[in-house]
């Protein structure tokens, strides 16, 4: 199908109607389009906390709730997919139908963010099998010494030059880490980066036309390269683990090519689009926040749950969506079933009924690890545990090698809705401490 037809079905039809919803008021359409919500997305948030546990929108229902965001992620009432059904008869048919089943797209099945069991117990499984807390936590020398290494790497540029940590930092641990257990040779992980930048948009809705086109563009190199990719693991598999679950042997349960295609290329995408802006965020709010950097500094602790409190504060994944099974009542409100409910992860994350002064940030928050920012339910991120481990070696690591570190003008926020952080984040190094450091 010509693209621009899919463009219209998809991205541009919806946005005229988002357009129009924002207008009126509607607050998921003001998330989606309004060019201020992008930088603050959180005063709309608490203005739909206070209009109660629920909101019913024009297009679909609403929750900054933590409670009821926890809930409808739990409840079994509810289900991941179909986008279309937030909107209207027939745009939602024509959306339905616009999706090309030759690229695969992370919010299509068989992605795993998209399919319910028994596919989604299937996928799972098998993922499950290779990707062990044992397995992850195996990987803590490796973050380390990629940490070290990149930073060592950045130690030329001078103690007064500014240096954007987006691009050769935060971007970079997280690219470095996905691609050593995806095995991925280091001549293509630059190649691949582009991609995954490139399509990072394709979790938001209503894109231009240009975006949406260079979406498809890396979406399908995206998908060719990873054909390839599995092709050369199959024939020579290293010891990384996406080798380890193109060979698992057949249990009955083997994921098929396209399967395969889809969960390594999320587990790849998810790998680095997210963690980024964990350690983007997490760099600039403890550099705006100097005081709670030397809490840090005074004891080091504390870092697993300054890593805590950075999710909570920036939730780098802003929001997921659930559509009704069948009419249910949320807190106090029925929910007609087909509907969909937009939880709002990051409004929850700063819920004052759970959080106290729940826009500080406070490294020292004693209930900052019950966050949703790793969603909840079944569909909890599969990677937190390797996340969290990046974000506390991350940040210890750049912090402890540079204490001098100050930011630069010129920080850029990513234009991404889904997704938030930073896409430039300039800073001046100041003077390397020397490479001592305690053992992790
Ligand atoms: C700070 C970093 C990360 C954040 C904030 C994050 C957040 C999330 C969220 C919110 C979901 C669920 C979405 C929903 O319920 O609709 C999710 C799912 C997932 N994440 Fe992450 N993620 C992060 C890092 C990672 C990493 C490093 C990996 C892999 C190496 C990963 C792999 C996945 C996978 C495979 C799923 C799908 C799970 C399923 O549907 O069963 N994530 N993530």
């Amino acid at each position: 199908m010509r693209t621009v037809v899919r463009w219209t079905l998809q991205h541009g039809l919806p946005r005229a109607l988002m357009l129009r919803a924002a207008r009126a008021g509607d607050a998921q359409a003001r998330l989606i389009v309004d060019p201020g919500t992008c930088d603050d997305p959180f005063t709309l948030h608490a203005e739909v906390r206070a209009r109660g546990p629920i909101v019913r929108g024009r297009l679909t229902y609403i929750t900054a709730s933590h409670d009821v965001v926890k809930d409808v992620l739990r409840n079994e009432d509810f289900r991941v997919g179909d986008i279309s059904a937030a909107f209207p008869w027939p745009l939602n048919l024509a959306h339905e139908w616009s999706f090309d089943p030759t690229v695969l797209h992370p919010l299509e099945p068989p992605s795993l963010l998209a399919v319910e069991p028994p596919e989604h117990t299937r996928y799972r499984r098998q993922v499950s099998r290779v990707f062990t807390v044992r397995a992850v936590e195996a990987l803590r020398p490796r973050i380390q010494a990629a940490a070290d290494a990149l930073l060592d790497d950045l130690v030329a540029a001078g103690p007064t030059s500014a240096v954007d940590l987006v691009a050769s930092y935060a971007t970079m641990l997280p690219v470095t880490v996905i691609a050593e257990i995806l095995g991925v040779p280091p001549d293509e992980r630059s190649e691949v980066l582009t991609y995954g930048g490139g399509a990072a948009p394709s979790l938001d809705l209503g894109l231009s036309w240009r975006e949406f086109r260079d979406v498809d563009r890396s979406l399908r190199a995206f998908d060719a390269w990873l054909g390839k990719h599995l092709q050369r693991l199959r024939q020579a598999p290293g010891d990384d683990l996406l080798s380890q679950l193109v060979t698992l042997d057949d249990d009955g349960e083997r994921l098929s090519e396209t399967e395969l295609r889809a969960t390594a290329g999320l587990l790849l995408a998810a790998g680095f689009e997210t963690t980024v802006n964990l350690l983007g965020s997490g760099t600039e709010l403890l550099l705006r926040n100097p005081e709670q950097l030397a809490v840090l500094r005074a004891d080091p602790s504390g870092w697993p749950n300054a890593v805590e409190e950075v999710l909570r504060v920036e939730s780098p994944v802003q929001l997921t969506a659930r559509s009704a099974l069948r009419t249910t009542e949320v807190a106090g409100m029925s929910v007609p079933a087909g509907q969909r409910v937009v939880a709002l992860l990051a409004g929850a994350n700063r819920d004052p009924a759970v959080f106290a002064d729940p826009n500080r940030f406070d490294v020292l928050r004693s209930n900052a690890k019950e966050h949703l920012s790793f969603s909840g339910g079944r569909h909890f991120c599969l990677g937190a545990s390797l996340a969290r481990m990046e974000g506390e070696i991350g940040l210890r690591t750049l912090f402890e090698r540079f204490p001098e570190l100050t930011l630069a003008p010129g920080a850029v926020r990513r234009r991404t809705r889904v997704l938030r952080g930073w896409e430039r984040l300039p800073a001046i190094l100041g003077e390397p401490a020397p490479k001592e450091r305690t053992p992790t």
